[in-house]
């Protein structure tokens, strides 16, 4: 049994062996700052049991793959600085335990699904440097209740800034470097902002 797994800041190259996906105990998948290329396989959505999965700053590439809504008690998302491409998996948003999404720093694309304000425990999302074409940022985010840290710096992005408002612990917003209209909201964004 592999209980947890910690490869990071290796010198790992090729690609994850979809077999990792049959670890049923893995808890701990910690894969950053290696150098390993290809997509994530479908299979590691089988590992329910996972807490953490970071591949963080490798050369990762392909979908985020659906079947990651398996994953019911991960806690952590990190695949920041990667070439992860197209849409965000809407579906994402059934993963009950989420705290932090980060996909930053990669090149997808479509839209941001509005179901993610189904995360109540989500805290941090980072999304900066993709490219979500001319799209929105959700209101339905304004419920995102456990929020401190939304940052959207240069999505391409379009339309008005939500309300944030109720979001009582936003401590960090940063929508800079994109195509935002309209308004701040006139009362004031958090009490922490
Ligand atoms: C990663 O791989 C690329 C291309 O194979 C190579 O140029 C680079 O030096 C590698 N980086 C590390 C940190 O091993
Ligand atoms: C394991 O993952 C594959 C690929 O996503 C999927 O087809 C299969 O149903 C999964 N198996 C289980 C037991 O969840
Ligand atoms: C999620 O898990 C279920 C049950 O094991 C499986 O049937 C389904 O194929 C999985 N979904 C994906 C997208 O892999
Ligand atoms: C991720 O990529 C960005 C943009 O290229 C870079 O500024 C940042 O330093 C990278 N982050 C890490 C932790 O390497
Ligand atoms: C980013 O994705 C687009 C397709 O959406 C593709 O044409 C382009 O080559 C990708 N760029 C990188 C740097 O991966």
């Amino acid at each position: 049994m592999w209980p947890a797994r910690d490869f990071m800041w290796n010198k790992l190259t090729g690609t994850i062996p979809k077999e990792i996906g049959n670890i049923a105990t893995l808890k701990l998948l910690l894969l950053n700052g290696n150098n390993l290329s290809g997509s994530l396989p479908d299979e590691l959505g089988n590992l329910t049991k996972l807490n953490r999965f970071q591949v963080d700053e490798n050369q990762l590439s392909g979908p985020i793959p659906v079947s990651f809504a398996n994953m019911t008690n991960v806690k952590h998302l990190h695949m920041n600085n990667n070439s992860f491409s197209g849409q965000l998996p809407p579906e994402l948003s059934k993963l009950p335990n989420l705290i932090h999404l980060l996909v930053d720093n990669n090149n997808l694309s479509g839209y941001l699904p509005p179901e993610y304000s189904m995360l109540q425990g989500l805290r941090i999302l980072q999304l900066d440097n993709n490219n979500f074409s001319g799209n929105g940022i959700p209101s339905t985010y304004a419920n995102l209740s456990r929020l401190v840290k939304l940052s959207l710096r240069n999505c391409n992005l379009q339309g008005t800034v939500p309300d944030f408002s109720p979001i009582a612990n936003l401590s960090y917003l940063d929508l800079s470097w994109n195509h935002l209209t309209g308004h701040l909201p006139t009362n004031k964004l958090s009490d922490n902002i």
